[in-house]
Formats: structure tokens, sequence, C-alpha cells
């Protein structure tokens, strides 16, 4: 039989690590190179030997193991550790695509910040480079990723609706761009606060105010985070903009450096609001995330913020809008933590 791409999915180790080893939950071809054949290997419901473990994982290595397309369903939850086949498969709809590129994301992020090491960083990388294709093919995949921002807060959360916010923004502010400019603005806006992870962890969850001394710290994550960038390969402009400059405000009254207004880049301003938003919609320890729509309004209300992005933020989650009615991604994220 012929591999026909529409038929079946090359998969790599990276998925073949998640099934389980000896009972794999669906059926397995491999390609015969040598006779040019796919055969199958395993069917679902039967028991691999270990002799057979190996020899999946050899076959798998030499990217000859394959999936039949018609075991997409049991398949898709595996797709987040594959991303790019979300853009193979012409049967997943918009939502789910968007929803696959949330939670692949948010996983490569959360691995990132735990161990933010090169390797890390190349998996979160090469699923925001599958996000800009995606969005690249037609600015308006954003709206579904707009539809399904997380509202608990933790750091992944947190990077993944800042990356989706800001990218609405300045898609709505820049009829025209590159490629190379959203993949840059995307990275950007997903690794603003990287540094966070230098912190003491226990100042996001702390239930009182910090003292001075932890807020002076706190402050430092800006700068943790450019360092932390210009360690990694990735130094654009865009990204030590976003790190350094997302908690400076229009009056002065930000930090690290209280710079104003125009002395801060478009994209330190358009990270600051992105940022911000992102923070005010999700639950903390003291509040509750507010709406959507009355996070935008407050934004637009607050002259510490680009009055030019607050009020396009502002129309975006207007009830009966454009954007549609939003989706719950929480439980989401947490069943795939289990
Ligand atoms: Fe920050
Ligand atoms: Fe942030």
């Amino acid at each position: 039989m012929p591999i026909n791409n529409e038929d079946y999915f090359q998969i790599n180790t990276e998925i073949l690590a998640r099934f389980h080893k000896h009972r794999p939950p669906l059926d397995l071809y491999v390609f015969r190179e040598e006779i040019g054949v796919l055969e199958p290997f395993y069917r679902k419901g039967g028991r691999l030997t270990d002799a057979q473990v190996a020899e999946l994982a050899e076959i798998c290595e030499n990217g000859n193991l394959f999936v039949a397309h018609s075991d997409k369903d049991i398949y898709r939850e595996y797709m987040i550790h594959q991303l790019d086949l979300v853009l193979l498969d012409p049967n997943l709809t918009e939502g789910e695509i968007a929803e696959l590129c949330i939670l692949g994301v948010a996983t490569k992020y959360s691995n990132y910040y735990e161990q933010p090491v090169p390797d890390m960083m190349q998996l979160l990388y090469r699923d925001v480079m599958v996000i800009t294709e995606y969005l690249w093919s037609d600015k308006h995949h954003i709206a579904p990723f707009m539809r399904r921002l997380f509202r608990k807060a933790d750091p992944a959360r947190h990077a993944v609706n800042t990356m989706i916010v800001g990218t609405w923004l300045w898609m709505q502010m820049n009829q025209e761009y590159s490629r190379k400019e959203l993949d840059r603005v995307m990275l950007a806006l997903v690794l603003h606060d990287a540094g966070m992870c230098k912190m003491p962890q226990f100042y996001l969850t702390k239930k009182g105010k910090l003292t001075q001394d932890e807020w002076d710290k706190m402050t430092m994550h800006t700068v943790a985070s450019v360092k932390l960038m210009q360690k990694s390969d990735l130094k654009f402009d865009e990204l030590i903009r976003a790190c350094f400059e997302h908690h400076e405000r229009m009056d002065g009254s930000g930090y690290p450096q209280h710079t104003r207004a125009g002395q801060i880049s478009v994209m330190g301003r358009l990270t600051a609001v992105a940022d911000s938003f992102a923070a005010m919609i999700c639950d903390r320890v003291y509040a509750k995330g507010k709406d959507l729509d009355k996070a935008g309004n407050e934004l637009f209300a607050d002259a510490r913020y680009d009055k030019t992005m607050t009020s396009i933020l502002s129309t975006a989650f207007v009830a009966g809008g454009p954007l549609g009615t939003a989706i719950e991604m929480d439980s989401k994220l947490d069943a795939l933590a289990k």
C-alpha cells in the first residue's frame, strides 16, 4: 500500500514516547523502505513484546512509523506533541486547531519555565512557528484563539494569553507585515516574562502584599528576562523590548526605568497592554478575574497605557462582537497535566 499523506501520518519519537509502551492506543504501520510498502505492525488491543518495542523505537527514529488518519480522534490528543501535524490535517476545524496550538504552546512554555535550557526553548520556538505559519496563511485565524483565553493564573497560561491578545492587537494595528515580523512579535509576547522563572516562586502566589524588598526583587524579572534571552540565540529587538519595557507606563510610573510615552517602544507598549489585560482576566489569590469586556474598558480608561492600543482592544470583546462566545480552556490544560 503506497503512502498517501492524506491517509497516514508519520509520527515522531516524542509522540511514540507518550503511547503506552506495550499497548499503544491505536494501529501502527511501518514503511518498509526496501519494498516501498506500508505494512501493519501492530493492531490496537494487542501487546508488543520487548523486542517489538525496541524495533518500533528504531523504526520511529528512522521516520518510518505511521498511524492511520482514520484514528484521528485517538491521535489528536497526541498532536500537541508534534504540533505541525495540525497544519496537515484537513479535517480539523479552526477551533480544534486553535485549541491544540494553545495547549501545545502552554505545555512547552511550562517545560521551559521549569527548565530554561536551549532544548526546551527549541520546542517552544517550534510550536510558536507552527502558529505563525497558520496565522500567516490567514490572519482571521486569530479569532478562534481570542475565544480561548485562560482564566486561571499561572506562568504558562499568562504567557499564552499575552501572546494571543498582543498578536490580535498587533494585527489590528498593522494591515501589512512580513512573516518574519509576525514570528518575532509572537515570540516576544510569549517570552516577555521568561525571567520570572528566576524569581522566588512564592511571590506569585503570596496572599498578602509583597514587602518592599520582595517587590524590588520582583521588578527585576524584567532584567532577568533580558539576560535569559541574551543567553539564548534569541536576542532580536522586539523580544528585548518586550521583556525590558512591558512594565513601563506612559506617565513614567512604571519600572524598571520609569521611561515615558514616546520613549517606550511600540513593542513595549503593546506588550504592556496585552500583559495587563492577560493579568486582569485571570483569577488571583486576592481577586476573581474580570470579564473580558470590562477589562478592556478599564484599560482604555487608564491613561498609563497607549490609548490607540487600548481603544482597539476595548472593542474586541463587546457583547455580540465579531469574536463570538468565549470557550473554556482551563480544564483542557488541567486534564493534560494529569
Ligand atoms: Fe512582567
Ligand atoms: Fe506578564
